[in-house]
């Protein structure tokens, strides 16, 4: 009798603290989304042609499509224009604002709830911010995770975010046929805590997150992208070339 009643305690303890982090309508944690043109653009017909890790998208790890009525408007990012067009292209589509429009309407939207994020400007802003910030491209060249014909091991790549930015990211692959002796790195994600300090992408799941296990891959848009978290034992190919 006296262990499930300790579970008992256990459980709501933990149900609480939780709703105590992040309440009901709140998200809790942001992922920044990176994808890997050339992966992508292996399973797609893209029309750009791009050798640097491109924005997929900024997700909160709560809510889809949080106001359909709050429509997209690109004259209220004119500013950004330019650096969205470069950091976070639209590699099928470049000339189309279709991508930007669906990230905003399915992400953007509820990460507005936050007073931080709550207009278009402000959260696709905040992307590019972090992205900058971040700079993953220059910290994978300057610990030599380049593209290349060799294969890359998870922990080495993993082993080089970690040590950069002192958490634990997701590293999403393409897993070209099963039972295959390689898998092709596709997306890593990097998550922040409402005040966009960086935090380990598997903690502080909210208990809705947990129930839904967790974010998967955007797809929409992005229809076939087929990625999925990287085998930790599986040589990891690192594409210069679609
Ligand atoms: C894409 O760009 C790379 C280097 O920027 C170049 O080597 C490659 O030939 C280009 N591919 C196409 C299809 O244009
Ligand atoms: C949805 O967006 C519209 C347009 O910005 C806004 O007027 C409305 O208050 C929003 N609704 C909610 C529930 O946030
Ligand atoms: C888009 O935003 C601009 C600038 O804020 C505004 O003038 C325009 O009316 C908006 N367009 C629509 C369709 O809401
Ligand atoms: C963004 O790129 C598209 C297509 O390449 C182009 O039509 C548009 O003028 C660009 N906009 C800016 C602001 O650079």
């Amino acid at each position: 009798m006296r262990l499930p009643f300790l579970l008992l305690v256990c459980v709501a303890a933990a149900l609480s603290s939780a709703v105590v982090i992040s309440p009901p309508h709140m998200w809790s944690k942001l992922i920044l989304t990176h994808h890997w043109p050339n992966t992508f653009c292996s399973m797609e017909h893209c029309h750009l042609n791009v050798s640097y890790w491109t924005l997929h998208g900024l997700w909160p790890d709560k809510g889809i499509d949080c106001n359909s009525s709050w429509h997209f408007n690109s004259s209220q990012i004119e500013d950004l224009l330019p650096d969205m067009n470069k950091s976070w292209p639209d590699l099928i589509n470049p000339s189309s604002p279709s991508f930007w429009k669906y990230e905003w309407h399915k992400h953007g939207t509820c990460a507005a709830k936050a007073a931080s994020l709550d207009s278009q400007h402000k959260y696709f802003s905040k992307a590019l911010e972090l992205y900058h910030k971040l700079d993953l491209n220059s910290i994978l060249k300057k610990f030599d995770i380049t593209p290349s014909e060799k294969y890359y091991t998870f922990s080495q790549i993993e082993g080089v975010i970690e040590n950069v930015y002192g958490i634990k990211p997701k590293i999403q692959c393409a897993h070209p046929s099963k039972n295959a002796d390689v898998q092709v790195l596709g997306q890593i994600e990097i998550c922040f805590d409402a005040d966009f300090t960086l935090l380990d992408c598997e903690k502080r799941l909210t208990v809705e997150a947990i129930s839904k296990g967790g974010r998967g891959d955007d797809k929409g848009v992005f229809k076939t992208s087929g990625f999925s978290v990287c085998d930790h034992d599986t040589p990891i190919y690192y594409p210069s070339h679609p």
